[in-house]
């Protein structure tokens, strides 16, 4: 097997990896494809049990993959449902009822990275009432808005908003715009690129950088040994732990894997160890 092959260990098709059901069928309490006719607009309806509410993406495969739901984001929407039905075995209860909680509970503040159709910043709205910001390279932002304006209904029901905003990975004025107080950072499979390993580090650091108290939610599923470069990389400048892993779907051997990832707290004999070099 050539090097090419070994590295490209799984060729995923988010299409055929996505649904539970593909049927035309309409029931509004299943994941359906409503419309697919190849090169068109696909509208997906995505229900999410929680709130009773069918959540409804467009995508556009013909535009590339920014406009195409991967399989990470539908784990972090069932995690997102799952902590909303029942918080207490929840993996993500330590993230979001630590920020979450209290008499004067305010509603979350949640940025995403790498929205592609929204579908995970629209679900983490809807399911915690939270104000989110989702966001993308400029030439995505008309598809996210579109998502968005689809699912005013469910947001407005469950006191969710979502605002869609471009942030392009590696640009500081992009950060300085948005700002970095958010609760939770999200993001579904945005390691895939290796020229995008660096780009996205440098926004972390930016987000994250010198503290422990915002937390970046990572969905991620494994298709390169190289990979690990990014979590290689990451390590040193963060804490990296495993919240959650996915059964792999049927013919793969890898499931999507959730990470948290948060700052390193900046330490006095840091600062003076770094100062004396
Ligand atoms: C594989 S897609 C995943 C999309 C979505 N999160 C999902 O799971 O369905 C990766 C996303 O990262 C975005 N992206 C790639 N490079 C970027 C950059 N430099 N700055 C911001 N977003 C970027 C792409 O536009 C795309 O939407």
């Amino acid at each position: 097997m050539s090097e090419a092959h070994e590295e490209d260990e799984e060729d995923i098709n988010p299409f055929t990896m996505l649904l539970a059901g593909e049927d035309e069928d309409g029931d509004p309490k299943r994941n359906t494809r409503l419309h697919a006719s190849p090169g068109k607009p696909q509208l997906e309806q995505h229900y999410v049990r929680s709130v009773d509410a069918a959540l409804v993406i467009r995508q556009l495969p013909s535009q590339g993959l920014s406009f195409q739901l991967w399989p990470a984001a539908t784990t972090l929407v069932t995690l997102l449902d799952d902590h909303r039905r029942d918080p207490s075995k929840s993996p993500l209860s330590p993230i979001l009822s630590a920020t979450s909680d209290g008499p004067d509970r305010v509603p979350l503040s949640i940025l995403e990275l790498g929205s592609g159709t929204g579908l995970v910043g629209i679900a983490a709205a809807v399911t915690l009432g939270a104000i989110v910001t989702v966001t993308d390279l400029p030439h995505v932002i008309p598809n996210l808005q579109f998502n968005v304006d689809a699912n005013s209904a469910a947001l407005t029901a469950n006191g969710g908003t979502v605002t869609v905003a471009p942030l392009r990975w590696g640009e500081a004025v992009d950060v300085e715009l948005i700002g970095r107080e958010f609760d939770v950072i999200l993001a579904s499979d945005v390691v895939y690129h290796d020229h995008l390993y660096e780009p996205l580090l440098q926004t972390l650091y930016l987000l994250l950088g010198g503290r422990e108290t915002t937390s970046f939610v990572m969905a991620h599923l494994r298709r390169w040994k190289k990979d690990s470069a990014f979590f290689k990389k990451a390590k040193r400048a963060f804490n990296v732990e495993v919240l959650y892993e996915d059964s792999p779907s049927e013919g793969s051997r890898i499931g999507v894997v959730v990470y948290r990832i948060t700052g390193k707290k900046i330490r006095k004999s840091n600062v003076v160890s770094a100062n004396k070099a």
